[in-house]
């Protein structure tokens, strides 16, 4: 089996900054200690989840009303939750160490099955634990023995439960996928969720800024005595296959969101996370993933904008015209990047030479200190410095990390550069295999 997931004891960038905070020729006998791994950073003050500061009132309204949003649960059927989803609730997911995060130390799936499902429908899959990473499922192929005409590749996502069973969806009749069978044969990868904060700075840096970055000619020599290659994942209509319907299109400029820079936008990755991952169909993405006519209790798409609330004199209620989807992105898109320690565990000067060998060694060649937006409506994310440590770009991670997916121009063993800003503070990494990649 493989899994993408493992869980931090070391972050490779803390223990980089650390490892090399002492000096090796140093002669003085107060020479820093040796650096130590401080674990998860998981105290006190998250550093994370606040808005930009000085966010012009309507922003910090709208900014308000999307998290209130990101935050509510959509439990019962007549929100339309389901008929399959992994969870009923963005922030189930992204909430470490602060709402729009990512996994918790208590694993949301296995409250949400043990808490809202119905056991006699739903059995909770062996890859869900109560203080595990919470998980999204792929299959890499549809199998011929499951489905003979549509054998071939599949990457995607299959949810882990459905609503069968619960109150008021007593007509619906639905298995859940076959997850141990799907394992034993080595078909299924996980991936854990991303965070979101600063995520409306990445999606404000313009294409130009991302090219010129993977192209600077000072980068050049180094990138190539390392054999480093960078590929942009511009998503083209992909997944053709004749005699099938087209799956999906889009407009030729740089994805940068998800695991392997699948999505482009903030708004499309609201769209597809409210239909993938708790199957509520949208103005992006209208139509029900489980069409099973006994199982659907709404009108669809599920949620949608209204109009209705153009009469409200209160502006916080006003703010109810807007979709979910609306607010989801607005939230995410006004979440201020997280904040970097200045001085734990190592203190300043640690941080600082870590921050220089990170460059030398050339961790930096992929991982970019700092991309800057462009101009932007919004003051602050108008040619502002995106401090992402990312380019953007998607490299070949060789074939320990081959997840066997592709996802637009992105292959199965190539991977978005993964943004390491706000990394003290994850609890779990994503790899393919049951130990750090580093
Ligand atoms: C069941 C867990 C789960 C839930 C619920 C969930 N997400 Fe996610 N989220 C993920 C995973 C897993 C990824 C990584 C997906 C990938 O790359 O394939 C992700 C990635 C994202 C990203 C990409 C961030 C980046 O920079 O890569 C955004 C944006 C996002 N989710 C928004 C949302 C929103 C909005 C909701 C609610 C509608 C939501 N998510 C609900 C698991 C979840
Ligand atoms: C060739 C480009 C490249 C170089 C060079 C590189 N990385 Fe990465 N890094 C990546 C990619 C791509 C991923 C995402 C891998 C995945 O999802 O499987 C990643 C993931 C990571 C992660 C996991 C982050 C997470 O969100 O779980 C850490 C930590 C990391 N890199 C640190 C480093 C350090 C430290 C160095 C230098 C020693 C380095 N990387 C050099 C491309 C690179």
């Amino acid at each position: 089996m493989e899994s993408r997931t493992i869980r931090y004891g070391v972050t490779a960038f803390t223990t980089l900054l650390l490892t090399f905070s002492g000096s090796a020729c140093s002669k003085e006998p107060e020479a820093p200690a040796l650096a130590y791994d401080p674990g998860v950073r998981n105290d006190g003050d998250p550093g994370a989840g606040t808005p930009f500061p000085g966010l012009p009132d309507p922003f910090q309204k709208l900014f308000n009303a999307g998290q209130d949003e990101f935050a509510k649960p959509d439990q019962v059927v007549e929100d339309g939750l389901g008929p399959r989803m992994n969870l009923d609730r963005c922030v189930g997911c992204h909430s470490n160490p602060a709402s729009g995060g990512s996994s918790p130390e208590s694993n949301q799936q296995f409250s949400f099955f043990k808490d809202n499902l119905d056991h006699k429908t739903n059995t909770l899959p062996s890859f869900i634990t109560e203080n595990g990473p919470t998980r999204e499922a792929r299959f890499k192929v549809v199998r011929a023995a499951e489905d003979p005409k549509n054998a071939g590749p599949d990457g995607g996502v299959h949810d882990l439960f459905t609503i069968a069973g619960m109150k008021g969806a007593e007509s619906c009749k639905l298995e859940q996928p076959e997850f141990e069978e799907e394992l034993r044969r080595n078909n299924v990868i996980f991936r854990i969720p991303t965070p979101v904060f600063g995520a409306g700075l990445i999606e404000q840096i313009p294409d130009t800024a991302i090219i010129e970055n993977i192209k600077k000619e000072a980068d050049r020599d180094q990138k190539r005595a390392m054999g480093i290659k960078s590929k942009l994942n511009i998503v083209i209509s992909a997944n053709t296959r004749t005699a099938l319907p087209n799956k999906n299109g889009n407009d030729g400029t740089i994805a940068r969101f998800g695991w392997k820079a699948q999505n482009k936008s903030l708004l499309v990755f609201s769209g597809e996370a409210y239909n993938v991952e708790m199957g509520i169909s949208n103005e992006l993405f209208q139509t029900e993933r489980e069409e099973d006519p006994n199982c659907q209790f709404h009108t669809t798409p599920n949620d949608t904008t209204d109009p209705s609330h153009i009469t409200e004199t209160d502006p916080v209620k006003r703010l109810d015209i807007l979709s979910d989807i609306e607010k989801f992105a607005s939230f995410m898109r006004l979440l201020a990047p997280p904040e970097p320690s200045s001085n734990a565990p190592g203190g300043s000067d640690s941080i600082a030479r870590g921050k220089t060998f990170f460059s030398q060694v050339g961790c930096a060649l992929c991982h970019a200190p700092m991309l800057k937006t462009g101009n932007s409506k919004i003051p602050q994310l108008r040619e502002k410095e995106a401090h992402l440590y990312s380019d953007l770009a998607i490299h070949q991670m060789g074939p320990n990390l081959d997840d066997g997916i592709s996802q637009g121009q992105a292959k199965g063993n190539e991977f978005r550069t993964a943004p390491l800003w706000g990394l003290g503070k994850r609890i779990f990494s994503c790899t393919t295999v049951e130990r750090p990649i580093w």
